[in-house]
């Protein structure tokens, strides 16, 4: 069951690092490096307090959304999390039925440990697959037919991943990835991680020759969106002129993201890029946010900011493994509960009315 002492949705992070294996809580919290924008993303939302308002009327309230051609109930996803298996035996299956219990959308990793096509059985309705480009396009096409043949309606490019740097964290408390958890749906199981295995010719660097050599650049997105009829997403963009490329491509939207502070460690933080990625982009296309979701309060910031809906990474996992899918769904309803909660007092009957205005910036 659900333990008593959780009463927010966030209380799931300190439950977590009893339920969760030392090693196995210092991977999923730390970022890369030194973990400046793990603590950036989570300092962003802190900069900012909502206003309360007086006698607006709320009683026709709801949290829909539209997001392309779908519609949700709340804009409250949950983000692409690797290797489930860690937090709970039955991994991204149980995360997966919390998905559909609760009407949000899972977006399953290239490198979760269960099939995805049983992931995307247990999902429902809504299910989007995070594809990591492979290093040959053979292996990347034949992902994108079997998420495509699964039943997923959407692809989300993740493109800030090329190359990671262990989490100095993960290192200090010697953590290994259990051999229970594998990238079960990948040829090349360290397909997004850097590679060990490259044969270097005398003088070439590790990095550009090596970890990078088979790095996806801008003609392989344009190839690869001519490879799908399902719309395509890119996720890990924070500069505003990436984003207004990327629109330019044709992509369905856009995750401004930092990958939760686990790529380019001195990213700044997905919520301080997201008013200026907003406007380059202009009012109408479709931009979700990720990175130090933690509440309800988070979530409203993130849509006063600019966003359209959130993905939440962290949260998910800490759940997982505190109570299984059980766990993943109370979170999920607890975090639209606290979203509801602001947007009553802030007298906001629908996320349209979630504006900068609800805001003021107090640091
Ligand atoms: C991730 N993230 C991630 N992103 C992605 O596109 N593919 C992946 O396989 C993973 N794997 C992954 C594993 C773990 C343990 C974490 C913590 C994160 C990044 C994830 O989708 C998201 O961007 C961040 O987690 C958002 O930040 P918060 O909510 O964790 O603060």
């Amino acid at each position: 069951g659900i333990p008593a002492d959780i009463r927010c949705a966030q209380d799931y992070e300190i439950v977590a690092q009893r339920t969760m294996a030392e090693p196995s809580y210092a991977y999923v919290a730390g970022g890369s490096g030194r973990d400046l924008t793990v603590a950036a993303n989570l300092a962003a939302f802190s900069q900012w307090s909502m206003y309360p308002r007086v006698l607006r009327d709320v009683k026709d309230g709801h949290t829909r959304v539209a997001l392309g051609t779908q519609t949700f109930l709340h804009p409250i996803l949950l983000a692409p999390v690797a290797f489930q298996k860690l937090a709970h035996p039955a991994g991204e299956i149980d995360t997966a039925r919390a998905a559909q219990a609760m009407d949000s959308c899972m977006v399953c990793s290239t490198l979760a440990s269960c099939r995805l096509e049983d992931v995307a059985h247990a999902a429902g309705a809504h299910k989007w697959f995070q594809l990591y480009f492979q290093t040959n396009r053979s292996d990347t096409l034949a992902l994108l037919a079997r998420a495509e043949a699964a039943g997923f309606s959407a692809i989300v490019v993740t493109l800030d991943a090329s190359i990671q740097v262990a989490s100095t964290r993960a290192l200090q408390a010697g953590f290994r990835m259990p051999a229970d958890c594998v990238a079960v749906n990948v040829q090349d199981a360290s397909a997004g991680q850097p590679a060990q295995d490259i044969e270097l010719s005398p003088g070439d660097s590790r990095i550009f020759q090596g970890v990078m050599r088979a790095a996806p650049t801008w003609p392989d997105l344009a190839w690869l969106m001519t490879q799908t009829s399902l719309p395509v997403w890119v996720k890990g963009v924070l500069h505003p002129d990436d984003a207004r490329a990327l629109q330019a491509a044709g992509v369905a939207g856009v995750v401004v993201s930092n990958h939760g502070g686990r790529s380019l460690d001195g990213a700044p933080a997905s919520l301080t890029v997201l008013p200026a990625i907003r406007a380059a982009v202009g009012d109408d296309f479709p931009l979700l946010l990720d990175g130090g979701i933690r509440s309800g309060a988070d979530v409203f910031k993130a849509l006063a900011l600019g966003a359209d809906a959130v993905l939440v990474g962290r949260l998910q996992m800490y759940a997982l493994s505190v109570a299984g899918a059980l766990g993943v769904a109370h979170m999920i309803k607890l975090l639209r509960e606290e979203l509801e909660v602001c947007m009553a007092q802030a007298g906001c009957a629908t996320l349209r009315d979630i504006s900068s205005e609800a805001l003021l910036r107090c640091s």
